[in-house]
């Protein structure tokens, strides 16, 4: 998806996406992915999110010596770091400014053959260049069904290798279990997590022609109660 043919409902909720994240959450996400002390239920939310990005990591070849990374909608860049001690050369891209500023200052100066370079803007713009593999981690999990599987076929179209991502798996206590959290509450402004289940995603990927080259792989779920999340990879047929 080039920004010429960005559908309005993917850019109406990347505005709420990057108002979100960049402001509103900012300080809320910001200690959520730090080591600071938190309240039994982000404790959850945090436990489930590190196992989540360890399933993810799993997704990936242990040596990742000359390999290009997207971690696209990188937060304040956990997965990048780790993607880079393996040796990735890793673009991290994200809607959200301060978090990049954030994510800079907590970038560990050895990092081997690794690196990471950090840019604020849409993940899908064409001008990252073409990647061996695009990590999605919670980044997807706000659009809708349809657009999901645009952001999907838009990183496929520039990648060599998998495609990685989570979903929000089916579950109506999902919106209620991260009110409670107030890391997403439920008012107007803020963004939904629009749950899908992963045949429901299957099905839609079966049906997008772009996508023919590719097959979905590994799964993992993991539910803390308060925290649940589908990790999937698209790997070519
Ligand atoms: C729930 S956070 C997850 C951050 C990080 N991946 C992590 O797991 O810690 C979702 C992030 O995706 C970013 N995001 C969503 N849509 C994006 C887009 N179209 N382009 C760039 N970043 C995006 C948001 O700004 C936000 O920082």
């Amino acid at each position: 998806m080039s920004d010429t043919t960005i559908h309005t409902t993917y850019a109406k909720t990347r505005g709420q996406l990057e108002e979100y994240f960049d402001r509103t959450a900012a300080a809320a996400w910001a200690k959520l992915t730090s080591d600071a002390p938190v309240s039994g239920v982000r404790a959850k939310v945090r436990r489930g999110r590190d196992q989540t990005r360890a399933n993810l990591l799993s997704y990936l070849p242990a040596d990742l010596r000359g390999k290009r990374v997207l971690d696209a909608g990188c937060g304040t860049g956990a997965l990048a770091i780790e993607a880079a001690r393996r040796g990735a050369e890793v673009v991290a891209v994200d809607l959200a400014g301060s978090l990049l500023e954030l994510a800079k200052t907590r970038l560990p100066s050895d990092l081997g053959e690794g690196s990471v370079t950090f840019h604020a803007g849409d993940m899908l713009s064409e001008a990252h260049g073409h990647f061996d593999h695009v990590v999605a981690m919670d980044s997807i999990i706000h659009y809708h069904g349809a657009d999901m599987v645009r952001v999907l076929s838009g990183f496929a179209a520039r990648t060599s290798g998998s495609v990685i991502f989570t979903i929000p798996p089916q579950n109506a206590l999902l919106f209620v279990k991260l009110g409670v959290g107030r890391l997403f509450p439920s008012s107007d402004r803020s963004p939904q997590i629009r749950p899908i289940s992963p045949k429901a995603l299957g099905k839609l990927i079966a049906r997008e022609p772009k996508l023919d080259a590719f097959t979905l792989g590994r799964t993992d779920r993991v539910d803390t109660g308060f925290y649940i999340s589908q990790a999937m990879e698209l790997v070519r047929a």
